[in-house]
């Protein structure tokens, strides 16, 4: 099946809403796990980026999970930052919210010794934008962390993981998973795309529909 893209940001209040509102527990709590075992640093006190990081929920859980770290978290919606700054409540102090658009945002920091990012690789028309912007703010030693949903084979594929994941959720957020799952790319289009970038991260297909992409730069 070819990819289908969607609207690259996610600007409209009542999908920011219902975003900001969903139960994503399960996936983003098995993201920071997978990180937790992969950095290894539960004392980790460095400096973290959070690369399209929406209402702010995985940045949160990061920050929990890493109570001595720091994290600049971008967005290229200003509604998703502000929502995420409205919510971030005793955590403010050690997360930046930074409302911007990559490639072509401003970070207060060159480098970060952690990068991760969840759900924003098939926003991207352009996979490279991602890849790029891990290069661009890593140093020697930088540990990457990437999830993102990965296209299923068929139209009724697609279909049938929306009714099983999502089919107890509103209108808005099963069109926005269906359409989701249409403009992600597959293992081995993501394989291609690290190549390219001479990125040498590994990705792993971890469930029916995510991919999960580590390694240390
Ligand atoms: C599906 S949401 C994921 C949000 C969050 N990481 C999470 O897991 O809940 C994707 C986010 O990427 C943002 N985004 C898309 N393209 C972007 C870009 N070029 N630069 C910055 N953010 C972008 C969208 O606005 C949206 O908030």
């Amino acid at each position: 099946m070819e990819r289908q893209l969607e609207p690259e940001l996610m600007e409209d209040p009542d999908q920011v809403e219902a975003y900001a509102r969903a139960d994503f527990s399960v996936p983003h709590n098995d993201f920071i796990e997978r990180i937790r075992s992969f950095v290894g640093r539960p004392d980790f006190n460095g400096s973290a980026l959070d690369l399209g990081c929406g209402p702010g929920d995985v940045t949160f859980r990061f920050a929990r999970a890493f109570p001595s770290c720091r994290i600049d978290a971008v967005d290229g919606s200003r509604p998703m930052i502000e929502r995420a700054r409205a919510s971030a409540g005793g955590l403010a102090q050690r997360i930046r919210f930074i409302h911007g658009r990559l490639p072509f945002v401003t970070l207060p920091q060159q480098n970060y010794e952690i990068i991760f990012s969840n759900s924003l690789l098939h926003h991207l028309p352009d996979p490279q934008i991602l890849w790029r912007s891990i290069k661009t703010h890593s140093r020697p030693g930088t540990q990457v962390a990437v999830m993102d949903l990965l296209r299923p084979d068929s139209i009724e594929t697609a279909r049938s993981l929306v009714k099983t994941y999502a089919g107890e959720e509103l209108d808005i957020l099963q069109r926005d998973f269906y359409h989701s799952l249409l403009a992600a790319f597959s293992l081995e289009e993501i394989k291609a795309q690290l190549i390219r970038a001479d990125l040498k991260l590994n990705p792993e297909q971890i469930s029916d529909r995510h991919v999960f992409i580590k390694g240390i730069l």
